[in-house]
């Protein structure tokens, strides 16, 4: 089977930046068209940056990596070094990025790659918030119907929010883009904390990072060592959840994953529940299904995966 195309959107982030580093050691099965760089974690000037920092981290200079929209569609920018330190990329010491940042703006790419390439072959992976995506339909709706699928990180529903108590970050801070791409048509499919609160870096599993003795192994251990005391002080997790790596691995195996095909609607009105996953488990409601919702990872394999590609860079 050949490779997937796919479009990386990102707001790196230490869990960014180890999906992105998983999604580079499987040519076999991932074809990473390029990078678009969205504000999230950080402000933009510093996620286009780290994104590039990851590429070299990986040997991948290569990789065409664009900047794209600065600030939420209708919202004043919500950033979270709380979590991920005053970088984005706290924790390991990394040199700056010496490959160039792309000309084009990161949603032109979105849109002239969907255009360039045949409906159904170009699959989107956004792993912050939507305002890439969501631009990029505004702007070109005819792109709309080319998108393969897009495989993302966002929302909750078990686990509800990780920044307000009803929502989770990459939702809240542009939930007028989230509602913009839950309501396109495109075959969505969404990890959700309910998955990704199951992905934990434990102590062992953070070890055979570091034992891997390589750059990047060693690299992601440091990633992780800083990122995750926010998850244990605020959850008494047992580690660092690894979000956005479950995006890269479901395209890898899908079968590490399960889930629900149900309605998923965002809260764009109240700010009480602003960006909260409207997600209905429960078959509740008579709204039509748009999501692949997942809910359950086999953990031992996706780390034995991670680890495994992790060792190739
Ligand atoms: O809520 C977790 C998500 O928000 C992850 O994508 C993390 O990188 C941040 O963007
Ligand atoms: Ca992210």
């Amino acid at each position: 089977m050949s490779a997937r195309k796919i479009i990386i959107d990102t707001d790196p982030g230490q869990d960014d930046a180890v999906a992105i580093l998983l999604a580079l050691a499987s040519p076999e099965e991932i074809d990473v068209l390029g990078i678009s760089a969205v504000a999230g974690n950080v402000p933009l000037s510093l996620t286009a940056k780290n994104a590039r920092i990851v590429c070299e981290l990986a040997g991948k200079s290569d990789v065409k990596v664009f900047a794209g929209c600065e600030r939420p569609m209708g919202r004043v920018l919500v950033t979270a070094e709380h979590v991920h330190g005053e970088t984005g990329l706290n924790g390991p010491v990394l040199p700056d990025p010496e490959m160039p940042l792309q000309d084009m703006h990161g949603v032109d790419f979105i849109i002239e790659t969907l255009r360039a390439h045949e409906a159904g072959t170009v699959t989107l992976c956004p792993l912050g918030p939507l305002t890439n995506i969501a631009t990029a339909f505004e702007k070109a709706p005819d792109i709309i119907e080319k998108v393969q699928e897009i495989v993302l990180m966002g929302g909750a529903y078990f686990e509800v929010g990780n920044i307000t108590p009803a929502a989770e970050f990459n939702i809240y801070v542009d939930p007028q883009a989230a509602d913009i791409v839950f309501k396109s048509g495109v075959p969505i499919v969404v990890m959700p904390l309910d998955v990704t609160h199951k992905a934990l870096v434990t102590k062992s599993r953070n070890d055979a990072f570091r034992a891997l003795g390589t750059k990047a192994g060693v690299a992601v251990a440091e990633m992780t060592d800083f990122f995750e005391r926010f998850d244990r002080e605020k959850y008494g997790s047992e580690g660092a959840p690894l979000h956005d790596p479950c995006v890269t691995a479901y395209l890898i195996n899908p079968d590490l994953f399960t889930g629900r095909h149900i309605n998923v609607e965002i809260e764009t009105q109240s700010e009480l529940t602003m960006g909260m996953t409207v997600a209905d488990w429960w078959g509740v409601t008579d709204r039509k299904p748009n999501a692949l919702f997942i809910g359950d990872v086999d953990a031992d394999g996706f780390f034995g995966l991670l680890t495994e590609r992790l060792a190739r860079l």
